[in-house]
């Protein structure tokens, strides 16, 4: 069988290891110390897990205080909607329907929270004003993803917040999909809480972080230690959180770059299909992170599109995995359109590191499965 040079254009779903961030890792590997003891060793773990803390907090303009490590956006998501539900009886959360699971299925396990959810269009964008009038006095959160996971779609957080600054109403943002893609200054938005994950920016999977505003309250999801100053129990991983901090700065540093890079890549991914008469219509197209191109394919399923691609070593994704193996269609494409168009869409997701070699190839082999299927 002829052997393909594998196209790996699934960023979204995760990053392979930085190789700066490995050998940065390599180094803080010898600080084995507990960052809790109180002897020599200990206080030198300390030390150095509060140094990656402050380069996260330089890189994203803000305070050391601000920023609490977790295993990654999953367990910040739960914890901030966790905290609300502990603080009140009957907390009123508003969302979309086009939040990661880790979003949903924690608001629907939670018999003590009530949910809403805010319109969004056929982009996926929120409308402001059914945010505004879905407000109850019960209401303590907001929680609403910064740039989206399946689609690109980049949401108003900024205008989000001006509009919650003044209220009681907490304001969380599942960021995952943002750093390195789109701009992100704290001190520039209005938020509360904020999630982050390592895996997305190059560093290990199992390492996330959560922004908590100072001032804002958090309880914690798990007991068990002062770690974190209360926030988050359990012995820090002190070569994560390097890993994780390294993986900031360099998004950050280099964001100009890596998301011009970026959209660029996509431009040509989409004008090759154009010159390949490949038929497709984008499922978002106004305010996309330029890292995720979301395509309806008029002429295939995701699941044969999938395979095929999957055969010719072309990795990309649709839907979501199920256990059988094969793919559910996508409840976010469902919500925008409808589970026929879901069923025949995939999302194409490169970063800085994908080649023009890479898009050429993956088109070819989008037009060679059309060329087939006719
Ligand atoms: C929008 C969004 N939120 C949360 C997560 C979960 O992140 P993690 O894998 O760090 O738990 C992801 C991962 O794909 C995501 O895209």
């Amino acid at each position: 069988m002829q052997e393909n040079t594998p196209i790996y254009l699934d960023y979204a779903a995760t990053n392979p290891l930085d190789r700066e961030i490995l050998s940065k890792m390599m180094m803080v590997s010898t600080h084995y110390g507990n960052p809790s003891s109180i002897h020599k060793i200990g206080k030198n773990a300390k030390t150095r897990l509060e140094r990656a803390r402050e380069l996260i907090a330089d890189n994203i303009m803000t305070d050391p205080n601000e920023i609490v490590f977790t295993s990654g956006a999953t367990e910040s998501n739960n914890t901030v909607l966790e905290s609300v539900s502990r603080a009140h009886k009957n907390a009123h959360i508003i969302t979309t329907k086009l939040e990661h699971k880790s979003i949903l299925e924690t608001l629907e396990q939670d018999k003590n929270i009530e949910f809403s959810f805010v319109d969004t269009d056929s982009e996926g964008l929120i409308n402001i004003d059914d945010l505004k009038s879905k407000i109850k006095d019960n209401t303590k959160l907001v929680t609403i993803h910064y740039v989206n996971n399946e689609t690109g779609t980049i949401q108003p957080v900024k205008e989000i917040g001006e509009l919650l600054k003044d209220t009681d109403v907490l304001f969380h943002v599942d960021a995952a999909q943002a750093l390195g893609h789109v701009p992100l200054v704290m001190s520039e938005l209005d938020v509360d809480y904020m999630s982050i994950s390592g895996h997305k920016i190059g560093a290990p999977k199992g390492i996330g972080l959560l922004y908590i505003k100072n001032g804002s309250k958090l309880n914690p999801l798990m007991y068990g230690g002062e770690q974190e100053r209360g926030r988050r129990a359990g012995t820090e991983n002190l070569i994560y959180a390097h890993a994780i901090s390294v993986g900031v700065r360099k998004a950050v540093r280099d964001f100009d770059e890596r998301s011009t890079t970026e959209q660029r890549l996509k431009e040509l991914f989409l004008s090759e299909l154009d010159s390949l008469g490949v038929p497709y219509e984008l499922n978002a197209s106004k305010k996309v992170s330029p890292h995720i191109v979301n395509i309806y394919l008029p002429f295939v399923t995701t699941d044969i599109m999938l395979t095929r691609l999957d055969l010719k070593d072309v990795y990309v994704s649709g839907g979501s995995a199920c256990n059988a193996g094969t793919v559910q269609p996508s409840h976010m494409i469902t919500e925008m359109y409808d589970e026929k168009r879901a069923n025949q869409s995939i999302r194409v997701s490169l970063n800085y590191m994908t080649t023009e070699d890479e898009i050429k190839g993956a088109a070819q082999v989008f037009s060679e499965i059309f060329e087939s299927l006719k």
